[in-house]
């Protein structure tokens, strides 16, 4: 998987995370568990990325850029990087918190399992609303997810070895055959099969096909408003110019300025 594509995993903890002042950056000390450690594995790839520009940024210019800027940043570039020209405008001067604790992290991550009220409940409590659910959702575009997170779908779906009947019955049986049983958390598989490696509309297309791969995804087609712009969003213009907007306002979500928090030396570490 080239970097770029990891760097977008922290799309999900940069809004939806605790707000975006690099708190997800934290390593855990003995007394108190990180958000790191909650956040989904395939993503730690990307903290090692966010290190080094970290460690160069200090070497030229110290204390100068927050690690939370630097995710802002990196974000908006592992969009813009297929493109060659920057996607949106990121506004910066967010400071780094210095606090971080697991049950918090765990609190805000919205689960794939969650239906349409609770998605639209989470994103709302962060400020964001249903076009941003929807839009930001566009995300799935890029990467993988692992069986655990939607095998239920396909081998038990209400508790009676049934298949969740949103879901394609041919999508279904190929997921199957990637996925044989429920125990295994292991296999992983493309969010937006055809099209993964490419920022593109093309997610949307898969989900009006009844192919979204989680309950999360599936659930934007139950509300008549979300799923209608899911239709407009599959045009590729049209998604870039929302994907632009609602990821600034994503960037804005409770963000550190003036002399609050501070500018970690490490962004693994608080400053001491
Ligand atoms: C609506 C709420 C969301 C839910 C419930 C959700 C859920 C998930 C889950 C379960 C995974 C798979 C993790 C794994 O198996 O390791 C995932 C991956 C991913 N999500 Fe989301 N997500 C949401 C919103 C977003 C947003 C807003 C973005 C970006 C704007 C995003 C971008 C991604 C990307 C790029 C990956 C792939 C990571 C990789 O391949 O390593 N997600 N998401
Ligand atoms: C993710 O977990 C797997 C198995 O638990 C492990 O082999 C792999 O090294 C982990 N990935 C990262 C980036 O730490
Ligand atoms: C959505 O999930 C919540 C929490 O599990 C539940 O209370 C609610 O009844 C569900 N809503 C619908 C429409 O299924
Ligand atoms: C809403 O967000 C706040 C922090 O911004 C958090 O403390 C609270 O638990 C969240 N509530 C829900 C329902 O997600
Ligand atoms: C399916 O779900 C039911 C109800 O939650 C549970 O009792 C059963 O053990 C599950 N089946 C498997 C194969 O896990
Ligand atoms: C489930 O599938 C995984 C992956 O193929 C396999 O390693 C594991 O042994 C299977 N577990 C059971 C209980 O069949
Ligand atoms: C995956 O499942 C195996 C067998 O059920 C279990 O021993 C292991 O702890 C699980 N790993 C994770 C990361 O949940
Ligand atoms: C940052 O802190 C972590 C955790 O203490 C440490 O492992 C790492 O080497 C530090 N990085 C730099 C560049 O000092």
């Amino acid at each position: 998987m080239g970097r770029s594509i990891c760097f977008l995993v922290f799309l999900i903890a940069f809004g939806l995370l605790g707000g975006c002042d690099a708190s997800v950056l934290l390593d855990s000390t003995p007394n108190n568990p990180a958000e790191k450690e909650a956040v989904p594995n395939l993503s730690l790839a990307g903290f090692d990325v966010i290190d080094e520009v970290k460690a160069q940024l200090e070497q030229t210019c110290p204390g100068v850029v927050s690690c939370a800027d630097i995710v802002a940043l990196t974000a908006r570039d592992s969009v813009s990087y297929q493109f060659k020209r920057s996607m949106w405008e990121v506004l910066t001067g967010r400071r780094d918190g210095t606090i971080s604790r697991e049950s918090e992290a765990l609190a805000n991550i919205p689960s794939p399992f969650l239906n349409f009220t609770s998605l639209k409940q989470s994103f709302a409590n962060k400020t964001l609303t249903v076009q941003d659910l929807v839009v930001l959702t566009g995300g799935h575009t890029i990467g993988v997810g692992h069986c655990e997170f939607f095998s239920n779908r396909l081998y038990n779906f209400t508790g009676k070895n049934d298949e969740d009947p949103s879901l394609n019955p041919t999508y279904a049986a190929f997921l199957k055959t990637k996925c044989p049983n429920l125990s295994d958390n292991t296999t992983t598989v493309e969010m937006d099969p055809g099209s993964s490696l490419s920022f593109d509309a093309h997610y949307y297309y898969n989900l009006k096909l009844n192919q979204g791969l989680f309950q999360s995804d599936a659930a934007l087609l139950t509300d008549a408003d979300a799923s209608n712009l899911a239709t407009e969003l599959q045009d590729t213009t049209k998604f870039f110019t929302e994907f632009a907007q609602s990821m600034v306002r994503m960037g804005a979500i409770q963000v550190l300025t003036g002399t609050e928090g501070q500018i970690r030396k490490n962004c693994s570490v608080v400053n001491s």
